[in-house]
């Protein structure tokens, strides 16, 4: 667990996951089919949602592939959000909303509760929420 924890937290800042080690990343660990699921599930969630659902386009479709293609690069996958957006620099990217404790609280409740439904181990569960949790904080840009 200390080892996934350490993995995550060095990815927590650049984004990515270097993997110059020989452990499996989480994306190998947790598999993609899990990953898209989790993102599918945390939209359903941002759809009914009142205070944040207002920042995203009307179509949500091509939010939902950005956010997939990040997560499955973010954690050790493909890098193929990288290759189409070019360098994620995310709390940039989030300047042009305003997030405050409100709205990032809102974004990690539908994320827990996506994670909830998902069926990949506790463990695994941890090491993402802890990235995740770090990011969100991370994007609160007032
Ligand atoms: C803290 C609360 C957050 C709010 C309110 C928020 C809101 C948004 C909104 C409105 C978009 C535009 C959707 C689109 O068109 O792609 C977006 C994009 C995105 N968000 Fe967030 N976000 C939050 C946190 C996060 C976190 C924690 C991550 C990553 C772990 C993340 C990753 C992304 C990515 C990858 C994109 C697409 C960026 C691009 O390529 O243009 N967001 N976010």
């Amino acid at each position: 667990m200390k080892k996934i924890l350490k993995q995550v937290q060095d990815d927590v800042l650049s984004h990515t996951n270097s993997n110059m080690s020989d452990q499996p990343t989480l994306y190998d660990q947790i598999g993609e089919t899990h990953i898209l699921k989790l993102v599918d599930d945390f939209y359903e969630g941002v759809e009914e949602d009142e205070l944040i659902r207002k920042l995203y386009p009307k179509d949500l479709e091509p939010a939902k592939d950005r956010l997939k293609l990040f997560l499955v690069q973010a954690l050790g996958g493909p890098t193929t959000y990288s290759e189409q957006r070019g360098h994620p620099m995310l709390r940039r990217r989030h300047f042009q909303w305003k997030i405050g404790e409100e709205q990032a609280t809102h974004w990690l409740q539908h994320m827990h509760k996506a994670l909830e439904k998902a069926t990949f181990s506790e463990e695994l569960k941890d090491a993402f929420w802890n990235y995740v949790y770090k990011a969100a904080l991370h994007m609160i840009n007032q």
